[in-house]
């Protein structure tokens, strides 16, 4: 349930938005601004709607006032067609987004779910600040990690599969990992499997387990989809899965059941599906590698992870960590083997920063890193 505040003088509109909106959301109206203040700290709205024009008050101040509050909700700011330069205003002092008047009730649904969307995101953003040590992992502070650390917030409680994609290193394992270790399944398993390294005829009997007898000298095992009950699978480099295990897969993500190699009986299996890969399975599907409808089963949710050299600002923060980890003190460095560090393109992203550092840190013999001690291979 949505609980919206309307803050509006006219009752013609008032009754409209009540009329128009389905159910789920729930209307309380104001037709005075500063009753509207006063109903924010009674009631706690989810959600502001408010006319620019309002007879007791204008409503650019009236913005003013309730961004002022404690747990201010978001507004939209309704105007009519006229008034672009104070909309401007509006958005630059603080309101979530504007609806031109008279709006069409797609519109002002969408509007809607974006801004809610943006404040669920940013509320998670500030419960990792507070309580969420597993994200403090991720080190970073550029605008591209951050991101990153919402989506994962977001989506750490979903049950829904999550695609997690980005070149080699750049942190796609710590990111699975993460999600694991905030979602509801924390208490439970996590089972990295990389679909790469295994050859297919072994891949089925790691994935599903086999039965006694099955084939010779078989024994009875469980496979990575029935250890991970109750908690995480995550299958690394899924583009590596060659066609007919993906449709082993495919299955087991419809009917969430398996059954061992060689067995007969069915077997749930109550487990989330993390996936990664550094290629791009769009263009293996066109290439006919991948297939399409198991690309849209493992990619209802996804992240991007950005190649390092795109967020270079993290740069001194991920050596800094990595020093102190490596060395358990804070090692100086150099300006100019900084310099050298941000200045490289890491085509091996973040395995390479730490790489690079482990090497430099072995090789040095001094209190300070030069920029001799840090060799690119
Ligand atoms: N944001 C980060 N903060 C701290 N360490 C990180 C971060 N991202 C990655 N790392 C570290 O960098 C190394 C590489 O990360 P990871 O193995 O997760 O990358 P990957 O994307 O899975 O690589 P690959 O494609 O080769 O499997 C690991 O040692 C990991 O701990
Ligand atoms: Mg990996």
């Amino acid at each position: 349930m949505v609980r919206i505040l309307f803050i509006d003088d006219d009752h013609q509109d008032q009754k409209l938005l009540k009329m128009i909106l389905p159910e789920n959301y729930a209307v309380i109206s104001a037709v005075k601004g500063l009753h509207g203040v006063e109903l924010i700290q009674k009631e706690e709205p989810d959600i502001v709607l408010l006319d620019i024009e309002l007879p007791d008050i204008n409503g650019l101040e009236l913005l003013k006032r309730i961004n002022a509050l404690p747990l201010s909700p978001p507004v939209i700011m309704l105007t009519g067609c006229s008034e672009i330069d104070k909309v401007v205003r509006a958005i630059k002092m603080g309101a979530s987004d504007y609806l031109t008047k008279p709006f069409k009730l797609e519109q002002l649904k969408r509007t809607i779910r974006d801004v809610m969307e943006e404040k669920i995101k940013e509320s998670a953003l500030i419960k990792l600040k507070t309580e969420d040590p597993p994200l403090n992992e991720i080190v970073g502070e550029s605008t591209a990690i951050k991101d990153v650390k919402k989506l994962i917030l977001l989506y750490a409680d979903s049950e829904s599969s999550v695609l997690i994609t980005g070149e080699s290193g750049t942190g796609k394992d710590v990111v699975a990992r993460t999600i694991h270790n905030l979602s509801f399944r924390k208490g439970g398993p996590f089972v990295p499997k990389n679909c790469g390294a295994i050859p297919e005829a072994l891949l089925e009997t790691e994935l599903f387990g086999s039965q006694k007898g099955a084939f010779t000298g078989a024994i009875s095992r469980p496979g990575s989809f029935e250890m991970a009950k109750g908690g995480t699978l995550f299958l690394d480099e899924i583009g590596e899965m060659t066609p007919l295990s993906q449709v082993k897969l495919l299955r087991v993500l419809e009917d969430k059941t398996i059954t061992r190699v060689g067995g007969t009986s069915v077997i749930p299996v109550d487990i989330r599906i993390l996936t990664a890969t550094n290629k791009d399975l769009k263009y293996e599907c066109r290439r006919g590698n991948f297939r399409l409808d198991l690309f849209y089963r493992i990619s209802t949710l996804s992240i991007k992870i950005p190649p390092l050299r795109e967020r270079k600002e993290d740069i001194s923060l991920l050596t800094a960590y990595f020093l102190k980890m490596l060395t358990g003190r804070n090692l100086d460095i150099s300006i100019s083997a900084m310099e050298k560090l941000i200045d490289y393109n890491w085509p091996g992203n973040i395995r390479e920063l730490k790489n690079v550092l482990e090497r430099a840190v072995l090789h040095s013999k001094k209190h300070t890193l030069d920029e001799g001690d840090i060799v690119f291979y």
